[in-house]
């Protein structure tokens, strides 16, 4: 394919050097002259392990160039790489002005230019940048719409700086959003030959994915730091600690709780974390990410909550009580602080937990009910259908197959507050339906 290539930075850069590996034939474009020269010139414009010896080949080879002159680069190639910086504002928000004069002066060369062209923005973006930004401003200016000889894609770049070539050579995936499918096929022919899945998505969530993949390895950074300050107050090697943390692929580094839905209880996860809090506290070591993790659960059990309270105080059907599906340990439920905050503000609220029976409460999951809900006897119906009875909105923590079907089947003319996530909750032909992350 004939590509070019928008911004000679470290993403443009290693995609010059890699792409004519692949086969390609590639034109760089960028602002600054030196970055140019240097490119002509055989040389990287980024210090990259790898990338000096293959600019130098695909130079010799005649597979690489770079120019200043915008018209030329997008006549010359069918797909357009777009990689110039997003660097952010004084507010955090990110500063798109270099993608929009770039997107603008390819829109007015695709004005007079025949045959189909790929944009494919690659700077990193907040969701719906493409769709609701560049998506009109390219049409704009190149005086014709998507599916028209042109295609718009989102494709994010996941290299790390210093391994970057090698990343490139096995990426961890390969994210496309797409308005067209001929934006799709473009881009599955342009990274034909390497490894990893190709992931066909919207431009949304393909931008969506980018800006967590970032955030989440913020976090784990933060994470491994807090977790290791505080070991190391304790007279412990941080890092022995997390790497035998780090051979628990099942629970720990997987997708195990990485799922959206509603927030966490039970008998340890409150605990331990509120106990490691103490910990650090009597080290006097700061954690503030790991002290905001309490007040960020109760954030989302806050949400819930206002979901249901949105339309007006009605009858409510609670289903689940529990912390989670099969026990009936409530012992720091976030839905029993849900059902009571209902309470306490008035509904008119009833209990199905197929697992919970008052009559066979015991020890300390007793006195916990007993001092949080202490009427929960007279609230717990029997049956899935006796919990739906005059219930306007269900609200679903967590359901068993059966109490699911009733659900379905009593869901005409009411409203489904989901905070479980059942697919099939999502088409039950309820009045209208609400996920809590979705
Ligand atoms: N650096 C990384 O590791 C990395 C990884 C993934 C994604 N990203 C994202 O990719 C984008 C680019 O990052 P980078 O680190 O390569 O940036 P960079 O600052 O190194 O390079 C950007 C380049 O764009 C050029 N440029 C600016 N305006 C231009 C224009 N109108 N026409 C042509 N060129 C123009 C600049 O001269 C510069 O050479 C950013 O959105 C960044 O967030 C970066």
């Amino acid at each position: 394919m004939k590509i070019s290539i928008f911004g000679l930075g470290y993403v443009g850069a290693v995609s010059c050097a890699c792409l004519p590996e692949l086969g390609h034939d590639v034109i760089g474009v960028d602002t600054n002259p030196s970055k140019v020269r240097m490119i002509n010139d055989g040389a990287s414009p980024v210090v990259e392990e790898g990338i000096d010896e293959l600019i130098a080949a695909a130079v010799r080879a005649g597979r690489l160039r770079a120019t200043n002159d915008v018209e030329a680069a997008v006549l010359g190639s069918e797909v357009s790489l777009i990689s110039v910086a997003t660097p952010s504002n004084s507010n955090y928000t990110p500063n798109l002005g270099a993608v929009d004069i770039v997107i603008r002066s390819i829109g007015a060369v695709l004005s007079g230019k025949p045959g189909h062209h790929t944009v494919v923005l690659r700077s990193t973006v907040p969701p719906g940048t493409t769709e609701d930004r560049i998506l009109p401003v390219l049409e704009e200016s190149a005086g014709r719409k998507v599916g028209d000889r042109l295609s718009l894609v989102f494709n994010p770049e996941f290299l790390r700086e210093g391994s970057s070539v090698k990343d490139f050579h096995h990426p961890p995936q390969t994210v496309v959003g797409s308005l067209d499918d001929a934006g799709y096929v473009a881009m599955e022919r342009m990274y034909a030959g390497l490894p990893g899945q190709m992931v066909r998505t919207s431009c949304r969530v393909a931008e969506s994915v980018k800006y967590l993949c970032n955030v989440f390895h913020a976090m784990k950074i933060v994470f491994a730091n807090e977790a290791g300050s505080v070991l190391k107050a304790c007279g412990l090697d941080g890092r022995e600690v997390m790497r035998i943390f780090c051979q628990d692929t099942q629970l720990n580094i997987s997708p195990a709780y990485l799922r959206p839905g509603f927030a966490f209880g039970g008998s340890c996860l409150p605990k331990e974390v509120k106990g490691f809090l103490a910990l650090a506290r009597e080290k006097e070591v700061p954690i503030p990410a790991l002290a905001g993790l309490l007040d960020s659960n109760d954030a989302h059990i806050d949400r819930a909550y206002e979901m249901i309270a949105r339309h007006g105080r009605r009858k409510v059907a609670l289903f689940g009580l529990a912390f989670k599906p099969g026990t009936d340990d409530m012992r720091d439920s976030p839905l029993v602080t849900l059902a009571e905050r209902l309470l306490g503000k008035g509904f008119d609220l009833a209990i199905y937990d197929n697992f919970v029976k008052v009559s066979r409460l015991l020890g300390k999951n007793k006195e916990f009910i007993d001092r949080e809900i202490p009427h929960l006897d007279r609230l717990l119906r029997e049956s899935p259908e006796q919990v739906l009875e005059d219930a306007q909105v269900i609200v679903v923590g967590h359901a068993d197959k059966a109490a699911r079907q009733a659900i379905i089947a009593g869901a005409a003319g009411r409203r489904i507050v989901d905070l479980s996530g059942y697919a099939e909750l999502r088409t039950s032909g309820a009045a209208e339906y609400e996920g809590i992350c979705w």
